[in-house]
């Protein structure tokens, strides 16, 4: 008896353990999830407040500026795609761009080889910042409450100090020599961290007082530009008071697709994430994956394949859509991808050397972060918001406070030679002035037979597309919920280098087994996670259930 007791708390504890991780927060009519709890409660208590999810997409931004500095920013730049109550959709860029005296070579020796890390380190490696002209246009068009009033929190989170957590302890002390080699200065960063201890900005607090007094100007003009630039000369960079001056966000189109029955809205070029996204979905369509097991040979297989592919395209075709002609259309065209799968067997690996481009007939014309945002009225909200790398080019503006972004590695330096995330690009995505690069950022917005479904993104470089498009197949195919959705194991594949990564002790051994034996190499390392989700699912009910991914610290909050 005893021991069928005991089975029977065991069985109870297990259930209960699954719940509790396997179901996101839900609540009855608003959700903010983020990179941190501190940035999602601000984010929701505008909300409570009557503000609506563009007020609380301006709180939580400068929110994530101060508490998570490695990727949360004003130093950078993002995408943003949201869907009104009413049905109405639009995109906002604000991605970094080329100083005006970039050129093709910056990057490139005497010899034409690309110098090392010089677009990743230091002041050469820093795009114009589009973060604050593009949380200020979203508030100047769309929000309802006082600018000041949303930046407020920022600055007294700023001021009082945040509680760096165990994971921020551990990336903080690996940034710690680099922050010593790029800054002529002892920055507060520079020291050994642990959990539990206290980061007050008070630089970065009264930079967010410029911001809030007198908003995009507090900081492509006046005192915070004049320190930007200051010390960007100093360290012997190239951005003048002219690049911040003639910084602009800009509101785009947002590539719009079907599939199985949801639409899909996603961010459009410079961001590639809405057209790889369409390409890859488009691709898997004509699969019926209620006969496939998720994340089963046959899975990891029939995805690889459509983003080996996806990804050539991205490679030759893509960059900035200002600068260069990008046959969207044809790319995200059925027929197109069906001639393009048709090379796709079962049997064995398409090896990624036999994969290049796809023929278009005719032109028509490592630290990133994601929040979801609904709002009591029903308005959606994605955003995806990078400084490129962990702490970005780890320049700490001297008096200022913030890190800037070393954007600059997303443009392709030179043909076919790799970025940080292994990516290599083509002259559609070379520098030139003014240009922006190319990036993977995906903020998605899902929508069916008409109501809003999903809100999601991530960051992960590279592999934001992948993650996205594995969390929009666990909802639609799997019907999973959206906690349990975040939470599955992730894989991903880019066309070079020619490798699955995969996260560690996520798959089963026979999986890889035959995956080897079809001819796939396979990548795990201990350290590898594959983006960190945060997404937000309307359930039947109408009520919202957030996907807070567990890889980082992020949470969701609401009411
Ligand atoms: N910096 C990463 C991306 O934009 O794709």
């Amino acid at each position: 008896m005893r021991n069928i007791l005991s089975l029977l708390c065991f069985t109870i504890v297990l259930i209960s353990c699954k719940e509790q991780t396997e179901i996101g927060l839900i609540t009855e009519k608003a959700m903010v999830v983020s990179a941190r709890v501190e940035a999602s409660e601000i984010g929701s208590s505008i909300l409570k407040k009557g503000g609506n999810a563009y007020d609380a997409m301006v709180a939580t931004h400068f929110a994530l500026a101060v508490v998570y500095p490695v990727a949360g920013n004003i130093g950078g730049g993002g995408f943003m795609v949201y869907r009104n109550n009413d049905g109405t959709k639009g995109a906002l860029d604000f991605r970094e761009k080329a100083p005006i005296t970039a050129h093709k070579d910056m990057y490139l020796d005497s010899l034409g080889n690309v110098i090392k890390n010089k677009s990743v380190l230091g002041a050469h490696a820093v795009g114009i910042p589009g973060s604050v002209a593009g949380v200020f246009e979203v508030h100047q068009k769309l929000g309802s409450l006082p600018f000041s009033d949303l930046v407020q929190p920022a600055i007294d989170l700023a001021k009082n100090g945040i509680t760096i957590t165990k994971k921020q302890a551990k990336d903080l002390n690996n940034a710690t020599e680099r922050f010593r080699k790029v800054n002529n200065y002892q920055t507060i960063f520079d020291k050994e961290w642990k959990a539990g201890d206290t980061l007050i900005q008070n630089e970065l607090a009264q930079t967010l007082e410029r911001i809030r007094d007198f908003g995009k100007d507090g900081f492509y003009k006046g005192k915070t530009a004049d320190l930007l630039v200051n010390y960007i000369t100093e360290l012997g960079g190239i951005i003048s008071h002219k690049d911040l001056e003639n910084y602009k966000a800009i509101w785009r189109k947002p590539i719009e697709f079907s599939y199985k029955g949801h639409d899909i809205t996603s961010m459009t070029l410079p961001a590639s994430g809405g057209i790889c996204l369409a390409q890859i979905l488009k691709s898997i369509e004509p699969y019926n994956l209620t006969q496939i097991e998720h994340n089963s040979t046959k899975y990891i297989q029939l995805l690889t394949e459509a983003e080996r592919r996806a990804y050539a395209d991205r490679a030759h075709y893509l960059g900035d859509i200002d600068f260069v002609d990008v046959p969207l259309d044809s790319l995200a065209n059925t027929k197109y991808l069906k001639k393009r799968m048709n090379s796709f067997s079962w049997d064995k690996a398409t090896p990624s050397s036999a994969v290049s481009h796809g023929k278009i007939l005719g032109y028509e014309s490592d630290e990133t972060t994601h929040y979801s945002i609904v709002d009591q009225f029903g308005n959606a909200v994605s955003v995806t918001t990078t400084l490129n790398t962990g702490y970005g080019s780890k320049v700490l503006v001297k008096g200022a406070g913030f890190f800037l972004n070393n954007e600059m590695d997303d443009f392709s330096s030179k043909p076919g030679v790799p970025n940080v995330y292994g990516l290599v690009g083509s002259k559609a995505n070379a520098i030139a002035p003014e240009k922006r690069m190319l990036s993977s950022m995906t903020p998605t917005i899902v929508e069916k037979d008409g109501q809003l479904k999903m809100v999601v993104g991530t960051p992960g470089g590279s592999t934001i597309i992948t993650s996205v498009l594995q969390n929009i197949l666990n909802v639609v195919d799997y019907k999973m919920g959206m906690q349990e959705s975040v939470n599955k194991p992730r894989f991903h594949h880019q066309w070079l280098p020619d490798v699955i990564r995969m996260e560690p002790n996520g798959f089963d051994d026979n999986t890889k087994t035959r995956l080897n034996d079809l001819g796939y190499d396979l990548l795990e390392r201990n350290s590898l996670i594959i983006g960190r989700v945060d997404a937000i699912l309307v359930l039947p009910s109408g009520k919202l259930e957030a996907g807070a991914d567990k890889r980082g610290d992020d949470a969701a909050a609401g009411f």
